[in-house]
């Protein structure tokens, strides 16, 4: 019988994109989502956790920065490997060097452009329409110890329209977020 492998998803806001991996995995034979992680009490993903009954923590700059990393916490569920979907803050040197590319990243626009600190969320779609890109799309990478960096897994693009705003490409870009992500994680843990 193999040993399941242990993902923790860590997400600092609504989490569609954590539900739709929850949802991928939740029959799967050899992967289980074990843990989600936050780093705001009142994110929407922490709900999502409560749904599917899956245990969650919580996490404080202090000693995420300048503790342990919450190894323990994470080594004692278990974790194998890690997924950030739409969590805000940089991985601590501690972390990356206990999961070495065991820690993927989905980032809402084609790397190596808008990407880096403060670039997330609607901000990363805001500076892309300002610079009349056609084109957008997502990246999925192994990170490293700088913002949006780490070697590149996958990506793939979608047009930027004449009269865009930021909601209308942030939603066309989780569009390609839901399809893919779960599959492309699939593939990691499958190597
Ligand atoms: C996603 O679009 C993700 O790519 C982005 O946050 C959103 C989270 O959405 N991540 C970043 O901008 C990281 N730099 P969700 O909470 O609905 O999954």
């Amino acid at each position: 019988m193999s040993v399941k492998k242990h993902i923790a998803i860590f997400a600092s806001g609504t989490g569609t994109n954590a539900r739709k991996i929850i949802d991928h995995f939740k029959n799967h034979s050899d992967i289980k989502i074990a843990l989600i992680v936050s780093n705001k009490p009142d994110a929407g993903v922490l709900k999502i956790a409560k749904e599917f009954q899956i245990p969650n923590l919580i996490i404080e700059k202090e000693k995420f920065f300048r503790g342990d990393a919450y190894l323990s916490e994470l080594k004692s569920a278990q974790i194998n490997f890690i997924v950030l979907a739409g969590f805000l803050w940089k991985i601590p040197s501690a972390l990356i060097a206990a999961y070495p590319n065991k820690i993927i990243n989905i980032h809402p626009a084609l790397l190596p452009k808008y990407g880096g600190k403060g670039m997330y969320g609607h901000f990363v779609h805001e500076a892309v329409i300002q610079s009349k890109e056609k084109e957008s799309g997502i990246t999925i990478h192994y990170v490293d110890d700088k913002y949006d960096h780490g070697s590149i897994i996958f990506q793939t693009t979608c047009p930027v329209l004449i009269n865009d705003t930021g909601d209308d490409l942030a939603n066309r870009i989780h569009v390609l977020e839901h399809e893919h992500f779960a599959k492309i994680i699939e593939e990691c843990l499958q190597k």
